[in-house]
């Protein structure tokens, strides 16, 4: 039985909702599937004041009490995720965005490895495949397995060749997520998420120290020694450039501070 949870950025129960319905539907017709929608508008979320406690001491210094880590809970209890967005003046809707900042530290310290993560943006006219780009990138920052995102547009009224427009990009999408959500949960990095990770590790290593939250998360995880966030199977070239992105960045580092 894989789980999954699907965050809903639009206050109306309208095409958003239903087009995740949909998908997650089908993820249920293609197997052992339980799924939750959460409105993030039914949850009382702050927004994010910026006095970065949660970077440099910790999450749970954070001022703002809300339902942040009820929300984080529901992530953490899922093998799958789902960030749903209508298109509000071509980006994510506000409520998603409040969601994301409430997970800031998380770009810090990324924790959702081995969860399959995917979005689906819903617009009127245009302007939703940035936000799909937008938004898996986020899920590779939060540390989730993202398979590609997808934009669909519901224009009322619709027609019958939109609809089955519709239902073919997201029985697509469903398909791909399936595969992916029960495959082993951790792949080989791409040479991208290699140098995201080494160079940050290796900035965090020299730029930081124990006082700070992030240098303790990287050493407790082992990640100034390790290969990758997870135990990996790195090919010869991937090995060697994973040396030169912690070289790279140790010199950017050195000439910052000389
Ligand atoms: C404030 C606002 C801004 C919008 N901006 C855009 C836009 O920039 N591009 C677009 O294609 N549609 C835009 N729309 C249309 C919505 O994306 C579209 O109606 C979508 O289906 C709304 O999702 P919902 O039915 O789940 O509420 C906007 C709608 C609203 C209310």
């Amino acid at each position: 039985m894989k789980r999954v949870t699907a965050f809903v950025g639009s206050a109306r129960k309208k095409h958003t909702y239903n087009t995740t319905r949909q998908f997650l539907d089908n993820l249920q017709s293609l197997g052992d599937v339980e799924y939750e929608i959460v409105t993030l508008s039914d949850h009382r979320l702050g927004t994010c004041k910026g006095c970065q406690l949660c970077f440099d001491k910790g999450e749970e210094f954070c001022p703002l009490k809300d339902d942040r880590d009820v929300l984080i809970e529901k992530i953490r209890a899922s093998d799958g995720v789902v960030l749903a967005s209508p298109n509000y003046s071509f980006q994510v809707s506000a409520i998603i965005k409040i969601f994301l900042d409430r997970l800031g530290f998380v770009f810090h310290r990324p924790h959702f490895f081995g969860k399959t993560f995917t979005s689906i943006v819903v617009q009127g006219i245009y302007g939703g495949n940035k936000i799909v780009r937008y938004l898996d990138f986020v899920g590779n920052g939060l540390g989730f397995n993202t398979v590609k995102g997808s934009c669909v547009t519901a224009l009322q009224p619709m027609t019958e060749k939109e609809k089955q427009k519709i239902d073919k990009v997201l029985a697509r999408q469903s398909r791909r997520f399936y595969e992916r959500l029960v495959k082993p949960a951790y792949p080989v990095p791409t040479l991208f998420g290699l140098m995201a990770f080494r160079m940050a590790r290796t900035s965090i290593r020299l730029e930081l120290d124990e006082n700070t939250r992030d240098y303790v998360y990287y050493k407790d995880k082992g990640w100034f020694e390790s290969e990758y966030f997870y135990p990996t199977r790195l090919g010869a070239l991937k090995k060697a450039a994973g040396r030169l992105f912690d070289s790279i960045q140790t010199k950017r580092t050195r000439s910052r501070h000389s």
